[in-house]
């Protein structure tokens, strides 16, 4: 679930000038041609080999109908639905790009002002409640670097048993990693919003989204409903799905996720 999630997150919503979902992200980068896998951000992605061997077995099956972008797209689907979230469908038919730069990846970081981040959706054509839904949905499960929550180990407001807790386990080397969503980190549901209510977000975006004004009721509706949480992310995943798909002729099925067809 986390790796396909992720993936789906970073590989649909790159900076606004960018190409969207269209398997960008897939790209192995080559000597003298970096792509947005080689980024900083991107670099911790995984998953990319369960993407290849769906599309070996799509190759073998059916040649050049299915492409890598519809492929992570089901994906994160069924991933979201095996980790306890809602079932959805979504619409096929997507196309691969063919340009992968490193220059396109403009990824938020984890202490991205509320405000800041309300306006990267917008460019995506995404509300604050969309951002609210997909932000904490992504975050129901996962890990993230102690490296990245350093802000929120020195901050006086958090929770304190959980503060002590994460301090400790922080204080390990080589930059441990903690859960995203302390009460079910495994499953994609509304607990991280009630975390978030208690001063138990662990990044910095997530506690602000519960202290925003412009974000906290979308928070506390959230804590308190999670048949409301999950109609509205599968509505938000699918829309997140469509943002600047390619369809129709423009791009290509790529043959391996990992390579333009052209071989470039
Ligand atoms: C402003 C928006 C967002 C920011 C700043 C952000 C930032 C981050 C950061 C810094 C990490 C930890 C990475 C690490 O330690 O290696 C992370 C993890 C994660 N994010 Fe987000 N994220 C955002 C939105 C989203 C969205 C919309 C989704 C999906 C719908 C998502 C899904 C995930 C998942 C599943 C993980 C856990 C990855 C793992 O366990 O390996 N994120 N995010």
């Amino acid at each position: 679930m986390r790796s396909t999630t992720t993936l789906f997150f970073l590989f649909c919503f790159l900076a606004p000038s960018a190409l969207g979902c269209d398997a960008s992200l897939l790209i192995d980068p080559r000597p003298g041609r970096p792509s947005e896998k080689s980024t900083g951000p991107n670099a911790s992605v995984r998953g990319y080999e369960i993407i290849d061997e769906a599309k070996r077995l799509l190759e073998a099956a059916c040649p050049r109908t299915v492409s890598c972008s519809d492929i992570v797209t089901l994906a994160t689907r069924d991933s979201v639905a095996l980790a306890g979230g809602p079932r959805f469908s979504v619409p096929t038919g997507r196309r691969d790009g063919l340009r992968s730069s490193p220059n396109d990846v403009n990824l938020p970081g984890p202490t991205i002002p509320v405000a800041a981040s309300i306006q990267l959706f917008a460019a995506q054509g995404m509300n604050a409640n969309d951002m609210v839904t997909l932000i904490g949905g992504g975050h129901s499960v996962g890990v993230v670097h102690c490296s990245l929550i350093q802000d929120r180990l020195a901050d006086p407001a958090m929770d304190r048993s959980l503060n002590a807790r994460l301090r400790n386990t922080c204080r390990a080397p080589n930059d441990p990693s903690v859960f995203l969503d302390q009460r079910t980190p495994f499953l994609v549901d509304n607990a991280i919003y009630g975390e978030i209510r208690r001063q138990r977000g662990v990044m910095r975006i997530d506690q602000n989204m519960g202290l925003d004004r412009s974000t906290r009721g979308i928070v506390s509706s959230f804590a308190q409903n999670n048949a409301l949480f999950r109609k509205r992310f599968a509505q938000a995943m699918v829309k997140m799905g469509t943002i600047k798909v390619l369809t129709g002729r423009s791009g290509e099925i790529r043959r391996n996720c990992r390579v333009f067809n052209s071989g470039r």
